[in-house]
């Protein structure tokens, strides 16, 4: 059977409004593919800068762009796709076991992570030829 555990967008609700827009996510609505434990975000990031460069044994995880412009670029082991994230209402979905990396942040830009873990360094796979060697078993 195909694998549907893989990257995809996911379309937020969009509360369309003349005092400006509101988009949310809630436990139970069936948009978040995994049950949420925390909620953590990064922001400030200098141009140029590169934030990721690891992957997940189990952490899953629903990136935001909640404001400005970056990119996710995913590598499952065998192929790169990047993702330009710019709209507060979209959300990129990451299995586990996925490498990432974000770069090109526009000045101003929150990158929103939504997750099915608590921190745990131990979830982390930060080495490159280790995360390759695992997807090779
Ligand atoms: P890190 O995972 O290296 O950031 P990036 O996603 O850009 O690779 O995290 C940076 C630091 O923040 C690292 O020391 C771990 C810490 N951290 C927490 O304490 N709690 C968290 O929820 C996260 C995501 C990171």
């Amino acid at each position: 059977m195909e694998n549907k555990d893989i990257p995809c967008i996911i379309e937020l609700p969009r509360i369309y409004d003349p005092r400006g827009n509101l988009t949310f996510v809630q436990e139970g609505d069936g948009r978040l593919p995994f049950e949420l434990q925390r909620v953590y975000w990064t922001y400030d990031v200098p141009a140029g800068e590169e934030r990721g460069g690891h992957a997940h044994r189990e952490g899953r995880e629903l990136l935001v762009a909640t404001g400005g412009s970056f990119n996710v670029n995913l590598f499952d082991g065998r192929t790169w796709t990047t993702y330009t994230l710019n709209r507060p209402y979209q959300g990129l979905y990451i299995p586990a076991r996925i490498w990432r990396t974000l770069d090109n942040f526009a000045s101003g830009s929150v990158c929103m992570v939504l997750t099915n873990v608590k921190y745990d360094e131990a979830d982390y796979i930060r080495d490159f030829d280790e995360y390759m060697a695992l997807q090779k078993q």
